[in-house]
């Protein structure tokens, strides 16, 4: 069992309250603001989450499936969006937990523990129950495309396409490499403190994400934070 929970740590950097933290995972927190613009980072790919989940609602989008989604809070989907259905999926149970209290007793809205590498499987007999068979559903997928290796994250993208109806929306953020440029001491930290959580990271080129991505059809991309010459963080919207 990790003795630090990544969603949480983030969500308590998002909220600047350190209140459902451990003492580690306090001095987690205060080590990593200190290392690199780690809130800039959550901040910004949190604001990306809400303008995509806004542009979905926008076009017709009531059900969303929230893979990897942390505590649910500071204006996640079911704030922004009161009236949607949401399932919000996490490996982590002790997230799952936060998540659930925080929702408290809300028809519209549901957390479940499940692994996104089972997601066929696991995740989506539990998804077309909630949400309808087949729906026209906005998938967000931010903050943790880039835990899933290859194979299981083709098969992800793969499944969810034959699971949704046309009209489907899917955005994902990924950490985009350059090969040719190392990455700073900074990042190779951060990289180590999410393997020791057991989220080993798998960083990718523009043509690979595209790739596994198929059939999905990119429709906008943008820069959410341009870390260097050696890596951006990508913000992607994909349409069925
Ligand atoms: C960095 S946090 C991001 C939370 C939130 N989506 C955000 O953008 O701030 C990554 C989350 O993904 C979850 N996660 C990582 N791998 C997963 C998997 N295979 N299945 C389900 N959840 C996973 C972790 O437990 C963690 O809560």
């Amino acid at each position: 069992m990790a003795i630090y929970k990544t969603g949480k740590v983030v969500a308590a950097m998002l909220q600047d309250d350190t209140s459902l933290l451990n003492p580690f995972e306090k001095a987690l927190l205060a080590f990593l603001k200190r290392l690199m613009s780690y809130k800039k980072s959550a901040v910004e790919r949190w604001l990306y989450g809400q303008r995509v989940t806004l542009e979905m609602s926008k076009r017709g989008i009531d059900k969303f499936l929230v893979l990897g989604a942390g505590v649910p809070t500071s204006g996640h989907v079911h704030q922004l969006l009161p009236e949607a259905k949401v399932l919000y999926v996490d490996k982590d149970p002790e997230v799952v937990q936060l998540g659930r209290e925080i929702i408290g007793d809300n028809p519209k809205v549901r957390y479940i523990k499940g692994d996104i590498i089972k997601l066929r499987d696991s995740v989506l007999p539990e998804a077309s129950d909630f949400l309808g068979p087949n729906p026209k559903a906005g998938i967000i997928f931010i903050g943790s495309s880039y835990f899933i290796p290859d194979d299981a994250l083709k098969e992800v993208f793969s499944s969810l396409y034959d699971w949704s109806a046309p009209g489907s929306l899917l955005s994902l953020s990924a950490g985009i490499r350059n090969p040719n440029v190392p990455l700073p001491p900074s990042f190779k930290i951060l990289v180590f403190i999410y393997a020791l959580t057991g989220n080993k990271t798998y960083p990718r080129t523009a043509e690979q994400l595209k790739a596994l991505a198929q059939p999905w059809k990119v429709e906008q991309t943008e820069v959410i934070i341009d870390y260097g010459e050696h890596s951006k963080l990508y913000g992607y919207l994909l349409s069925k």
